[in-house]
This record gives C-alpha cells, structure tokens and sequence, in this order.
C-alpha cells in the first residue's frame, strides 16, 4: 500500500460494505470461501486491511448464517456484520447492510470479499471520480480470461450496463473486453434506492448488484467506469484462482522486500506472509518459509532451509540452515540458532548460541550462554507445560536433558550428558549423569565367551 488514499476525512465519511457471504460453490470447501488464506491470511483480511488504509467510518462486512470464522475476523478489524440469510446474490447482500447504515449520508464503497490482492491505491480513482462529480462509479479490468466476469458495456467513459457472463451473448462476451471487478463507490442514499429495483430475472435467479447501471444509466446519472490492473482487482473463485493469486502475492512481497534492502539469494524459492517484516540488510537463503507473525531485524541471516512462525530474530543474529522457529521464538541480538534447533516459546538473550540439533522449549536462555549440541528442554510432562531458565553465561554440554521446571544459576557448568532435574546454583560445576566405570581386559574375556563354538 505505497500510494496514500484520499480519505474520507477531507472528503465525504466513506462506509465501505464487504461482502462476503456467497456460497463460494466452487471452492468446495467447509470453509467459507474469503477464508481461504493467501500470503498465511484470510483473504477478507487483505480487504479490511484496504478498507482501513482508506480510513473508512464505518465497514460492515455481509456474511452467511453461521460463518462463526467471518464474524470473528471481522471484529478483529473493528468491522460490524450483518447475516445475508439466504444468499441471493451480490445486490441482495449490499441491501443487507442497508439497515446498518440508515443515517448514513455519504460515500459508500462496495468491495468483494475474495480480491486477496487489492490496495487502497487500486481504488483511489473511484473516489476521485465521485470528488469529480459521477454519481457511481466503477473498477473494470482486463483479465487474459474473462469467463465468469460481468461485462461491461460502455460509451465513452460512461457505463451503460453490465452483462454477466451467464446471462450474456456470444457476440457481448466478445466486444466488451472489459470486465466488472467488484468495487463500485456513489452516494449511499441513491446506490440503495437504485438496489430496491433490482431484480432477479436472469441466468442465476438473483438479485444483481450489476444490475443498477442499466437503471442508474436510464436515470440519466453519470456511471463512469475506471480501469485498474488487473493483478490487483482479480477476484479468486476457484482452488486454482487461489493459487495464481498466492503466486502473484509472493511475487510482489519479495519485489517489496529486494526493494526495502533485504537480500535473497533465491526469491522465487522463499515465502512471506503478508505481515512479515523483515528489516534492510537481512540475508535470506534458499528454501526459506515465513509463517504468519514474524519479524527479522537489521543484519540478521536466515539461512537454507528454515521454517519460521511467531518468532521474532534480533538483530545480528544467525538463523539455520535447517532450523524451526516456533511462535514465541525470540532471539535478541547476535543469536545463534544452528541446524536441526527447535525454538518455541523460549526468549533467548543476546550472543547466546544452540547451534545443533536442539529442542528449546518453554524456556530462557541469558546472555552469551552456550547450549550443547543434543540439548532437549523436557518442558512437557504429559499433561501441563513446565518453564526452563539458563541464566546468563552459562554452558550446557552436548546431550543435556533438562527436566522442567528447572533453573540453571548464571556461570553454571553443566556437564554433558547430564539429566538435570533440579536447580543449578550460579557457578556450579555440575554432573548429572553415571560415573564411568572401567573393567581392565573384561571386553577380550567377554568376546571369547561369546564366540561361536567352533571358531575357539
Ligand atoms: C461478481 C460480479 C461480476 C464480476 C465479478 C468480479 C455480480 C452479479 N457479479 O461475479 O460482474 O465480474 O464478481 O469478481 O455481482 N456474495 C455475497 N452474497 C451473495 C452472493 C455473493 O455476499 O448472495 C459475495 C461473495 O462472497 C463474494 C462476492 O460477493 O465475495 C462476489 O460474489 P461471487 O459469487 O464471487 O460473484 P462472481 O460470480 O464472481
Ligand atoms: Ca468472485
């Protein structure tokens, strides 16, 4: 989102409307279809992001009966909802926010709830052209595949009508190459009345939101159509549309990120979420994946092969080849977390190293200690999770098990092999483990006794 949106507060207060209640038949999925994630998140989050960065008052999203999961994203984005029961097509769901927006005297926005890749900066011309004085206007584009997408008949500038694919001709779907993407912004008051007339005569029994130009265009109001790209307006109603949108999304978020000053020795082989933050001057290796929440600071490396989620890496520090940050992984600066390491829930303090195949969970480690190859926190006893804390210089040898709940002091010295199952004073030396025994000549006695009759 790099272009700033005019917002509503210098101009009319904008009420954008979300729908999001369709059926979403071809997905064929429990799940409601702008649930569907691309870059880790639904795809109605990236539309109430975009409302947001418009600077709506007020943003309703329309969603089905018992759609629990839409209801909840959407109060996360401090969004009200309103249920369309039953769904009869995208005007009856602009209709459903009408009661919502009784006394609402200004600009409503209508946006799709399955466009993952909108930004505000895709729609600052509409509200632009309403500023300008059209009555309604709307966002068209081209796609190489215009099957499904209403069409829409212009004169000039002008909408005249729209045709949905369904209901349209051979020789409409040929010349009028420009498609409805969704969003469509006029005056509340008479985008509502124009809804009341709408109705639903056509190939899909519904009420459709397309279906106001013909009448507003009759009316003699000025419906302007503008054109936007189209990776950006296109909306997902299949598992393969969803996939060319994440493709488009990863796209773009490692373009942002080379931009910003990260370095990537492999782009098209790493993979953000679209909150990941990752700060100038990071390298990230090959075969790298981010899952939702997490951030890299200044100077960090992630190397090959990492899976990171919820984990925060500080400045500095060395992440991998083959290492799993888990989400409350927090790694402050100068970290070094090697291959084959597991990090969940664990604050590990500046300059502290677990370079090899170690599992650190629950836990915190202080400044500059060092974590023994083999290390494993026991965090977990079957039935609650305990808490391990490795105070600040501290050394850990290689194949310690810390069984938690259990403190190491700071400067302790913990020799490997050991079991820990009590608290480790500051400076201590301590063995956790059997002492070694040694029997002089028994492995040559042993062997003759075990040998095979006839090779004695
Ligand atoms: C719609 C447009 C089409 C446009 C295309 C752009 C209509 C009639 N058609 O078709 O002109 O080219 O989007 O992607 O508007 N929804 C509801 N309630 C309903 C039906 C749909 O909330 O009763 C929501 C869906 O969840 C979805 C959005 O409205 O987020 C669009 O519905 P969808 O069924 O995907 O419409 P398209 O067939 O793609
Ligand atoms: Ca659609």
């Amino acid at each position: 989102m790099s272009k700033a949106a005019p917002t509503a507060s210098n101009a009319s207060p904008l009420a954008v409307v979300i729908l999001a209640a369709g059926k979403g038949a071809r997905m064929k999925s429990a799940l409601p279809k702008v649930m569907h994630a691309v870059g880790g998140r639904p795809m109605l989050a990236n539309v109430l992001e975009v409302a947001r960065a418009l600077g709506a008052a007020r943003t309703i999203v329309v969603a089905a009966a018992d759609a629990e999961p839409v209801v909840e994203l959407a109060r996360r984005w401090d969004a009200a909802t309103v249920v369309q029961d039953p769904p009869l097509g995208t005007g009856h769901a602009v209709l459903a926010a009408e009661g919502l927006l009784a006394n609402f005297d200004g600009t409503l926005l209508v946006l799709f709830g399955d466009t993952p890749l909108l930004t505000a900066a895709a729609l600052t011309p509409l509200l632009e052209q309403l500023a300008g004085g059209a009555d309604v206007a709307a966002l068209g584009f081209r796609p190489d595949d215009a099957t499904g997408y209403g069409r829409m008949v212009t004169d000039g500038e002008r909408v005249v009508r729209i045709v949905e694919h369904k209901d349209a001709s051979d020789h409409e779907r040929r010349t009028h190459t420009l498609c409805f993407a969704g969003p469509l912004a006029g005056r509340a008051k008479p985008v509502f009345d124009l809804l009341h007339g709408v109705g639903r005569g056509n190939a899909q029994g519904e009420y459709y939101l397309t279906d106001i130009f013909a009448a507003a265009h009759a009316r003699g109001l000025r419906c302007v159509a503008v054109e936007g790209p189209a990776d950006e307006v296109s909306g997902v109603n299949s598992r393969a549309q969803l996939v060319e949108a994440e493709v488009k999304f990863q796209s773009r978020r490692r373009s942002a990120l080379l931009e910003s000053g990260v370095n990537m020795i492999d782009p098209a082989t790493v993979y953000f979420c679209a909150d990941t933050i990752v700060e100038p001057d990071v390298t990230i290796g090959p075969f790298v994946v981010f899952g939702p929440g997490v951030r890299v600071r200044r100077g960090a490396e992630v190397r090959a092969f990492c899976h990171l989620e919820g984990a925060d890496v500080g400045e500095g520090a060395a992440v991998g080849p083959y290492a799993r940050l888990r989400p409350g992984a927090e790694l402050a600066e100068n970290v070094h977390v090697g291959n084959f390491v597991e990090v969940k829930n664990s604050k590990i303090a500046k300059g502290a190293k677990a370079n090899h195949l170690t599992y650190l969970g629950d836990a915190s480690v202080g400044a500059n200690s060092n974590i023994g190859a083999g290390t494993i926190t026991c965090n977990y006893d079957g039935a609650n999770k305990h808490r391990t804390e490795i105070g600040a210089d501290v050394f850990i040898g290689s194949d310690t098990t810390l069984v938690a709940p259990v403190k190491v002091g700071d400067g302790a010295y913990v020799a490997a092999g050991s079991t820990l199952t009590e608290n480790v004073e500051p400076d201590a030396l301590v063995f956790g483990r059997a002492r070694q025994t040694a029997k002089p000549g028994r492995a040559r006695d042993l062997r003759a006794r075990t040998k095979p009759k006839e090779q004695r």
